[in-house]
């Protein structure tokens, strides 16, 4: 397997030990969310820290208590802390996070929209999810969607219980993306195909 292009943000355990009371969401984290994961169109509001479709990603992850979460592309990571927290506070389950770091300005808007190439550096990606205390329960792949799939065998994956897409948005690939190998629950970003 080519390692380089897959950078683990930590080995992704499934168990963690959950906060005292179960709930990990606090004024203090939703600002961190707001500046370091920087939601942009999903009906957020900083200003009252309304984390908008945020709170609907943890609770979908609440609610459905996912073993195995997938997230396709993400600008600054929203969706995957979203999820990720809720996976933290169940106790139970990982993330796989699928990005191939792209940058609107060095890979060009055919590649990206909105792209920022955030996703480079393992070591950077440990800190960036660390600061949710959700580094554990990830790992990153620096691959496209389409690669992802194609290598999932490979990678012994277990199936996938979740899955959020916010990629490439183009119709082609998100056909892909919408896989029915794994009986998924599938959603989209707001802004998404
Ligand atoms: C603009 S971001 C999504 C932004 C999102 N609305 C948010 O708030 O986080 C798009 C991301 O998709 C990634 N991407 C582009 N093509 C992809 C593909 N084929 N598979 C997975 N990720 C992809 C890019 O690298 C980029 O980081």
């Amino acid at each position: 397997m080519d390692r380089s292009t897959i950078s683990r943000a930590r080995v992704a355990h499934a168990q963690t030990a959950p906060d005292t009371d179960g709930f990990c969401l606090n004024p203090d984290l939703i600002r961190s969310i707001f500046t370091h994961a920087k939601p942009v169109g999903h009906h957020e509001s900083p200003e009252n820290l309304n984390l908008g479709f945020g709170y609907l990603y943890y609770a979908l992850a609440r609610i459905l208590r996912p073993k195995h979460v997938l997230v396709i592309g993400s600008g600054f990571g929203f969706s995957v802390v979203c999820l990720a927290l809720g996976l933290r506070d169940n106790a139970k389950g990982r993330v796989s996070f699928v990005d191939p770091s792209y940058s609107v300005l060095t890979d060009g808007p055919f590649k990206t929209v909105g792209g920022t190439a955030q996703w480079d550096d393992p070591d950077k990606v440990a800190r960036h999810f660390a600061r949710f205390g959700v580094e554990r329960l990830l790992t990153h792949y620096r691959l496209r969607s389409e690669e992802f799939f194609t290598r999932y065998d490979e990678l012994a994956l277990p199936d996938i219980d979740l899955t959020f897409i916010d990629g490439s948005h183009a119709y082609k690939v998100a056909r892909v993306e919408h896989h029915d190998r794994h009986n998924a629950v599938t959603f989209a970003a707001p802004a998404c195909c």
